[in-house]
């Protein structure tokens, strides 16, 4: 099957050649094509170029997109999201907006727990459907690739429940969906006076069984006061590689306690948060080959301090942006609203925003080699946006563009 989309007013290709991911300077530039168009056989992008240096003519049954009206980007990839959940917290938004912190509600029994007990108390289709509408609005916002952590149960039953409804999600849902068991976020209630013991269950019952039946694709731990040590998230990571699953850290959240150096020297694939990283944790992290994922969306809806982005990229750090969508310190999956407070709070270039929150962000998943870029060989996933031109995206803030959706080849309908 054959898509020819053509006249493409502006082709954002975000080009990577080859590159895993960008850093400092290239992630400025975004192999910009005006006037492109773009050739794909079933589900890859087979010729990427100007409109009139095409000279293949499309058969008979192919679908052909005139796209003059709009600028074209890659699907977003969104590297980091707690998507997986019941319930909601906006009495928890109230309290905040009247001046309690995020930690305070927490250490009161709301927060994590909050959302952990409605999580229990849902089934694997209530959570499923809740998951899947989700998916799809944010499919509907150009997203086409998810992160989705575990991490909402905090018990063996639950946990594994929400390993098995993500399995069914990516078996069912149009969306690409990484998993990610994130059972160290938070010690539940029963293990309060004996994390070591929460720890144990993790290392001996649920990784070992994610790992078996192949669920996971990346091991993650909340690395933070009050939450999880650097050496109980050091032994978590330590059986997580043995078992072959790739890692991600919650780092410098809250605190600073050494936790992004700890995921750089662990190899994480990903070092996630940072708003309180040192200059530590960003040698640690130039040293490695992480992609440094910040969250522009908790430090804006919690109203506390934002990562140091500027310096990532200027020190040579990859970075990327993600929503971290979740009922507590971020309640948007919005990307295009994450690249406009990119820029305005995190001083990057509306360029920069776009290669973090594709490219880099795919690298941050390691699927850069088959999204985050219009690229000959990889998966035809395009946005067509109704706007005049990319920097628009960031700049025109809190309304949705998207004109089509092309997952995988196909043009969604809505
Ligand atoms: O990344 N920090 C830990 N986890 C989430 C918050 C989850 C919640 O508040 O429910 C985060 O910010």
């Amino acid at each position: 099957m054959q898509l020819l989309i053509r006249n493409i007013r502006q082709l954002v290709t975000v080009s990577a050649d080859g590159k895993r991911h960008k850093t400092g300077n290239q992630m400025r530039e975004l192999g910009i094509i005006e006037n492109g168009a773009v050739l794909v056989e079933d589900d890859l992008i087979r010729w990427v170029g100007p409109s009139g240096d095409l000279r293949i003519t499309p058969d008979e049954e192919s679908t052909v997109v005139d796209a003059s009206e709009f600028v074209a980007l890659p699907g977003f990839v969104d590297a980091h999201t707690h998507l997986l959940f019941a319930g909601s917290r906006e009495d928890e938004f109230a309290m905040r907006v009247g001046g309690k912190t995020y930690q305070e509600i927490d250490s009161a029994g709301g927060g994590i727990l909050s959302t952990m007990n409605a999580t229990r108390g849902a089934t694997k289709k209530e959570l499923k459907k809740l998951a899947s509408k989700r998916l799809d609005a944010m499919l509907q916002h150009g997203t086409t690739t998810a992160e989705v952590k575990t991490g909402y149960c905090l018990d063996e039953k639950g946990e594994v429940k929400l390993l098995e409804a993500l399995r069914e999600l990516e078996e069912e849902h149009y969306a690409t969906i990484v998993p990610t068991f994130l059972g160290a976020h938070a010690i539940p209630p029963e293990f309060r006076s004996d994390p070591e013991a929460y720890v144990d269950l993790l290392c001996t019952r649920l990784l070992p069984f994610a790992a078996q039946r192949r669920l996971a694709q990346f091991c993650d731990a909340f690395c933070e006061t009050n939450y999880f040590s650097v050496e109980q998230t050091r032994r978590i990571f330590l059986k997580a590689s043995e078992l072959g699953i790739s890692l991600k850290i919650h780092a410098d959240q809250l605190s600073q306690m050494g936790a992004s150096k700890l995921g750089a020297e662990m190899n994480a694939v990903s070092v996630d948060h940072l708003e309180n990283v040192n200059s530590d944790g960003i040698e640690a992290m130039k040293r490695s080959k992480c992609i440094a994922v910040v969250l522009p969306g908790v430090s804006f809806f919690l109203n506390t301090g934002y990562p140091p982005a500027r310096t990532l990229i200027d020190s040579g750090v990859p970075l990327a942006i993600a929503s971290n969508f979740n009922p507590g310190s971020c309640m948007s999956f919005s990307i295009p609203l994450m690249m406009t407070i990119a820029c305005t709070h995190m001083h990057l270039t509306p360029e920069e925003a776009i290669c973090a929150a594709t490219l880099n962000a795919a690298a941050a998943l390691n699927l850069s080699d088959r999204l985050g870029s219009i690229e000959v060989g990889k998966k035809a996933d395009i946005i067509l946006y109704d706007v005049p031109n990319y920097r628009h995206l960031a700049y025109h803030f809190g309304v949705n563009h998207v004109a089509k959706v092309i997952k995988n080849g196909t043009i969604l309908e809505f």
